[in-house]
């Protein structure tokens, strides 16, 4: 089955085509994918110059890079090699999924194929299934951080899924952003913190630095970042006070980075942990775009080792971490192996009517 999908949610416009072999695991098989195609066209330099992403000036730039971006999608792959096309319904900014939903329609009415919604949090947690040499076990659950996201999801199975956390203010990814721009950091933030906190070395520092780990030990799995960015709104007031030229301080910014980073990672750690204990799951898997960042990445494998080791752990290439349509392609090949299955037909032998689609900016996992 080759998909041909559509992601507009944020500030990416991205089309992939790729080809899923096999299926969802149990009961059909395990799955492979190949990406005969994988265009990303970024706006960041166009949100840079105002510190976040612009809904309109996001939907004004997916509405002239859609027809770029799909023509180079299709540079080896013809139209009619394509049994389906899927587009991003939601969580995102409902003018910028307007955009993709509405091409989408257009494409599928003048190809004659079918069309399917796919929710961009699946996309997050399906991305880890590219490089997946090993067979994936049941219960699972996902720690999906991005920039407007922050929630742990229970998966029973396969399109199963449950949230059991969530963020009750500030994402993740929104919180590094909102820090990165206080430190007069570029858009966006998440990478640009990472690498300052690299650079942090505990010789140089003259000054402690301590941060608070919001809801750390509270009885659930729900997250706070909002007090953690005002802690360090601040630190920096006070810091301002005796260094005017505080920003232009390295030592001093490195260290502010690395301990919001790592007050950010403690939490989602040991929630995380927490979770995957009550839960007895046999797998976890990380996605979002500040699964990108590589302490995360390696604390958590850490955790893991240490205190569930025989959970096997999934990570998406730092290449699928963020936003891109290879994710949602993967997503909609396992909904459509799971409806034929479910109709015990094979793909190819019937007809599905395509549903009218609706963007919703606040679309729910489950
Ligand atoms: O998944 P994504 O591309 O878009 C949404 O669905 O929101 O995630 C984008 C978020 C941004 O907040 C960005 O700052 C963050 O992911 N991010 C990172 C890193 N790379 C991207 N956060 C921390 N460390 C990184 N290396
Ligand atoms: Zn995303």
């Amino acid at each position: 089955m080759r998909v041909l999908a559509i992601e507009t949610s944020c500030d990416e416009t991205a089309i992939s085509i790729v080809e899923c072999f096999g299926g969802i695991n149990p009961p059909i098989g395990e799955p492979r994918f190949k990406i005969l195609s994988n265009i990303i066209a970024s706006q960041i330099k166009i949100h840079a110059k105002w510190g976040g992403v612009v809904p309109n000036l996001a939907k004004r730039e997916h509405i002239k890079n859609l027809p770029i971006v799909l023509k180079k999608a299709l540079r080896k792959t013809k139209m009619e090699d394509i049994d389906l096309i899927a587009v991003t319904v939601g969580p995102g900014l409902e003018p910028a999924l307007w955009t993709g939903i509405n091409f989408a329609e257009d494409l599928a009415k003048k190809s004659n194929k079918p069309l399917i919604g796919i929710n961009h949090m699946e996309g997050h947690i399906v991305a880890s299934l590219l490089n997946q040499k090993n067979k994936i076990t049941f219960p699972a659950i996902a720690l999906l951080v991005s920039g407007g996201h922050t929630e742990i999801v229970f998966i029973r199975k396969w399109l199963d899924y449950k949230i059991i956390g969530q963020t009750r203010d500030d994402a993740a990814g929104e919180a590094f952003d909102k820090v990165a721009k206080m430190l007069k950091l570029p858009y966006p933030g998440g990478p640009e913190i990472s690498k300052m906190a690299e650079k942090f070395k505990i010789k140089n520092l003259k000054l402690k630095i301590n941060l608070p780990r919001p809801m750390i030990n509270s009885k659930d799995y729900d997250f706070s970042f909002s007090g953690l960015k005002t802690a360090v709104l601040y630190l920096i007031k006070d810091l301002q006070k005796t260094i005017p030229k505080f920003s232009d301080r390295k030592d001093l910014v490195s260290s502010i980075c690395h301990e919001f980073q790592q007050a950010v990672i403690d939490v989602l750690i040991k929630k995380t942990i927490c979770a995957a204990k009550e839960y007895k799951i046999k797998t976890l898997i990380l996605g979002g775009g500040v699964s990108a960042n590589t302490e995360l990445r390696k604390q958590l494998a850490e955790a893991i080792k240490k205190e569930l080791p025989n959970t096997l752990y999934l990570i998406p290439d730092i290449k699928y971490t963020t936003d891109n349509a290879v994710m949602i392609a993967i997503a909609a090949c396992l909904r459509r192996q799971a409806y034929f299955h479910a109709l015990k037909k094979p793909f190819d032998k019937l007809k599905v009517k395509s549903k009218k689609l609706k963007a919703n900016g606040n679309l729910i996992l489950k």
